[in-house]
């Protein structure tokens, strides 16, 4: 029999939330073979955010292996303040900055390491202001469409709404319509539009 559940994150966990955001990294899709380091993705989208507020991270389990994660802050400019003083550091020195010219994935990942965390342009400062906190949420093929996106999505919303945060917001690319489709049928609406990415937004 398979049994499907949800369960608060524990630090043991941690390795399991890397595992899953590489094969869930290229757009929505196992993201193993487009990496040399397969610990760059979780660096930026998943450990930071269990570190800092494990509070707010939930494992989805496949007989008790973990197969899914909501993860995110409540407060993505005191999030960004932090992860620039606390997380980004010493990444940065373990990844020294590639050259200009590098196209690899890895090459892209530690650009993004380098970049400054801060909530910082206008743009995001205005769609931040209004939808402070922000989320990511990856599940494996094998727990995909079962209903589970929505009950990890309405476990996130539950512990906000108990933090008193009344607005979330999240990115997705433009090449993952699936995840596109499943915001949109969750309620979200686009708050802004960047050329490669979709912002949504939604009140909680
Ligand atoms: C996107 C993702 C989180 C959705 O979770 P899920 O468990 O597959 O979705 P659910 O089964 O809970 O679906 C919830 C609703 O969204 C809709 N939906 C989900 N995937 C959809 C798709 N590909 N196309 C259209 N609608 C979709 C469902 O029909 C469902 O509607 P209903 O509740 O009215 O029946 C999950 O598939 C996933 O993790 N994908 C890979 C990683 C990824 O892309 N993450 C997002 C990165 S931004």
């Amino acid at each position: 029999m398979t049994t499907f559940a949800i369960r608060p994150y524990h630090p043991t966990d941690l390795t399991s939330l890397y595992r899953i955001c590489l094969q869930t990294g290229d757009h929505g899709r196992d993201a193993t073979l487009l990496y040399r380091d397969p610990d760059l993705l979780g660096h930026i989208y998943a450990a930071p955010y269990a570190v800092f507020e494990p509070d707010l991270c939930f494992l989805l389990t496949r007989n008790a292996v973990p197969c899914g994660y909501i993860l995110g802050t409540r407060d993505s400019v005191a999030f960004g303040e932090r992860c620039e003083r606390d997380w980004l550091p010493p990444l940065r020195a373990r990844y020294p900055l590639p050259e200009p010219t590098d196209p690899s994935s890895d090459a892209w990942a530690i650009r993004h390491i380098h970049a400054s965390a801060l909530v910082s342009d206008e743009e995001m400062q205005a769609y931040v202001a209004s939808y402070p906190a922000h989320l990511h949420i990856d599940l494996l093929p094998e727990a995909q469409r079962q209903g589970w996106g929505r009950k990890l999505m309405e476990r996130f919303w539950h512990e906000l709404r108990g933090m008193g945060v009344t607005a979330v917001h999240l990115g997705v690319s433009r090449s993952n319509p699936r995840a596109v489709a499943f915001y949109k049928k969750l309620g979200y609406r686009p708050v802004h539009q960047y050329p490669k990415a979709i912002m949504f937004g939604i009140k909680l």
